[in-house]
């Protein structure tokens, strides 16, 4: 869990409006392969509830708000977003679920992957067995 960050983005303060943005390899720690979001999130639902073997991820709140819950296989922390001007970097090999939605909430999510299917651990078990041997 010791690399997961909030990462605070630039912020440029407007009378007309305000703006932020971020480029690759600067403000998040891995280049960007894909960009992908999830909006219209009926309320009480639950997205992810997987683990990536390799790909690193960055996740803003664009709008609204919604809960990013980790797991390490030992302990589960919850991250809150809800401003578009952070966001949070999850590496690999955590276990995370996306809760919480608010309506009209946006998700815009950075992966430093194409999508691959084989990434993707959707068995808590075997993720938990993972990472019980890797810390043997
Ligand atoms: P998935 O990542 O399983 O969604 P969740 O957020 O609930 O974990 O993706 C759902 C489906 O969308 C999956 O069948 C594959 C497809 N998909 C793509 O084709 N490309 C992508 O970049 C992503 C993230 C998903």
């Amino acid at each position: 869990m010791n690399n997961v960050k909030i990462i605070e983005l630039p912020k440029i303060l407007d009378r007309r409006g305000n703006l932020s943005f971020f480029e690759n390899c600067n403000q998040i720690p891995f280049d960007i392969k894909r960009t992908y979001w999830i909006y219209d999130v009926p309320g009480g639902e639950i997205r992810g509830s997987h683990a990536f073997k390799k790909s690193h991820e960055f996740i803003i709140a664009l709008s609204g708000s919604f809960d990013v819950v980790l797991h390490d296989g030992t302990k589960e922390v919850k991250y809150s977003l809800n401003r578009s001007y952070y966001g949070l970097y999850v590496p690999n090999l955590l276990w995370r679920r996306l809760e919480n939605f608010s309506t009209n909430s946006l998700a815009l999510i950075v992966s430093s992957i194409g999508y691959e299917e084989d990434d993707y651990i959707r068995d808590f078990d075997s993720f938990k067995s993972l990472k019980d041997e890797s810390n043997k």
